[in-house]
């Protein structure tokens, strides 16, 4: 008989970090291992990824989960029990029968993510998880990207675009990438105190500052980056996630923060002048989600110097990432577990990205816990690229730290990915 059988399932009510409920699962196997993990929250989320399910009603706004928890209790208690916690492929196959719906709306995504990732970590019984999924494979720290300056749905869209994020293309390794992206925020909080444009944090512990449109963003991470004396485009790379659906209406993009509207071709030309002015190396979601004559354009014109990222557009499903891969639309595919439901499902989306040769970066949400799975998925399943937000915010922190710690106990000393597996690598 398997030491590895289920024997407990639980569910509970735990809070984010924009102060919602979500839920958090505890698996207990027969051997006494433990494990346990908390679903995340999108704000910006794709309309083809999973349904969080909530109780609706007044309480906690219609966001509270209690019923959700009683299901973990009840109905997804009553799958697990007895099963074997090392065949995670047959533990979600059952978790997505039992749900039944191709949005995972009955029992809710938040549920589902949340128990597949406990039913992992108690598989990984004494071992961390990274270890546990990686093998004996050769494993590394994975690229991270950070973000600097918060907008879009994550900060009152006081700029349009989501994430002005800067990525240490020319450090060495993990612990050096932090340490720039550190400099570079306290070299954007100086300048904008010294312009009194603070007003916050956003959504992800980005700067939130009174910009008078979206390419001063740009502007304003350069000069960040220099600030920190380091140098634009070989220390420093800078992504944006324009996250173009939250401002699509009606055909058009409207900019609230510089009052203007842009068809499609417009918002391309913009972006497109943009990577050739500033040291842009990534762009996520640079169109609206069903755009995919504009994704393959986009990609056409970009594609070779810099990664382009679908997100809504891809919502890490892996039939979405084989089809992109054969339109030529986007060449990187943000990984987000809650966006698929299940582990098995996010792995799938990650191994059609590396099979199509796209970029594949695994990543947190706007919503998020001290809950690290996300490292542990990037580090073991061979992500060569981690988002997690910004540098700030405990949430964040959690899982920056948590790599530090991974690293120091990798064989390369947390040596990050050669510059050859990115577009950047290969162009300079
Ligand atoms: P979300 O934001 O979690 O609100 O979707 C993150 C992202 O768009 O990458
Ligand atoms: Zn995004």
């Amino acid at each position: 008989m398997s030491t590895h059988t289920i024997t407990k399932v639980h569910g509970r009510r735990v809070w984010d970090s924009r102060g919602r409920p979500t839920v958090e699962v505890e698996i207990t196997l027969d051997d006494g291992s433990e494990g346990r993990a908390i679903a995340p929250a999108g704000a910006s989320t794709g309309s083809g990824e999973a349904t969080d399910r909530r109780d609706g009603g007044t309480r906690l706004g219609g966001m509270d989960v209690s019923g959700v928890v009683a299901s973990i209790d009840g109905e997804i208690a009553d799958l697990l029990r007895g099963m074997d916690a090392d065949d995670q492929t047959a533990v979600d196959r059952g978790l997505i029968d039992l749900d039944g719906q191709a949005d995972k709306s009955r029992l809710g995504g938040n549920a589902l993510v949340a128990t597949s990732m406990a039913v992992a970590h108690a598989a990984a019984g004494p071992e961390p998880l990274w270890r546990h999924l990686g093998g004996t494979e050769q494993l590394g720290m994975p690229l991270p990207e950070i973000q600097i300056f918060g907008g879009g749905a994550h900060a009152s869209r006081r700029v349009d675009l989501q994430d002005f994020m800067v990525v240490p293309i020319g450090a060495p390794d993990y612990s050096t990438a932090l340490e720039w992206t550190a400099e570079v925020y306290l070299a954007a909080g100086r300048l904008l105190s010294g312009r009194g444009d603070l007003q916050g944090v956003a959504d992800e512990g980005g700067y939130w500052p009174a910009f008078t449109g979206n390419e001063q963003a740009v502007e304003m991470l350069v000069r960040s980056i220099e600030g920190a004396g380091l140098i634009p485009g070989t220390h420093m790379g800078i992504s944006l996630d324009v996250a173009a659906s939250e401002f699509y209406r009606d055909g058009l993009y409207y900019l609230a923060s510089e009052d203007r509207s842009l068809d499609a071709d417009g918002l391309c030309e913009m972006l497109l002048d943009w990577v050739d002015l500033y040291p842009i190396v990534m762009i996520e979601d640079p169109l609206v989600e069903h755009d995919r004559d504009g994704f393959i354009a986009f990609t056409k014109a970009v594609g070779d110097r810099i990664q382009i990222v679908g997100d809504d557009y891809l919502v890490t499903n892996s039939a979405r990432v084989e089809a992109a891969a054969l339109d030529g639309a986007c060449n990187a595919v943000l990984v987000k577990p809650n966006q698929a439901g299940t582990l098995t499902e996010a792995r799938e989306a990650l191994l059609a990205a590396q099979a199509s040769g796209f970029g594949a970066i695994v990543s947190a949400r706007s919503g998020e816990s001290e809950d690290t799975t996300i490292v542990d998925l990037a580090v073991g399943w061979g992500a060569k690229q981690l988002k997690v937000g910004s540098i700030t915010r405990g949430e964040r922190t959690a899982k920056w730290n948590e790599g530090l710690r991974i690293a120091e106990k990798l064989p390369n000393g947390g040596a990050l990915p050669d510059p050859a597996n990115f577009p950047w690598g290969r162009t300079s």
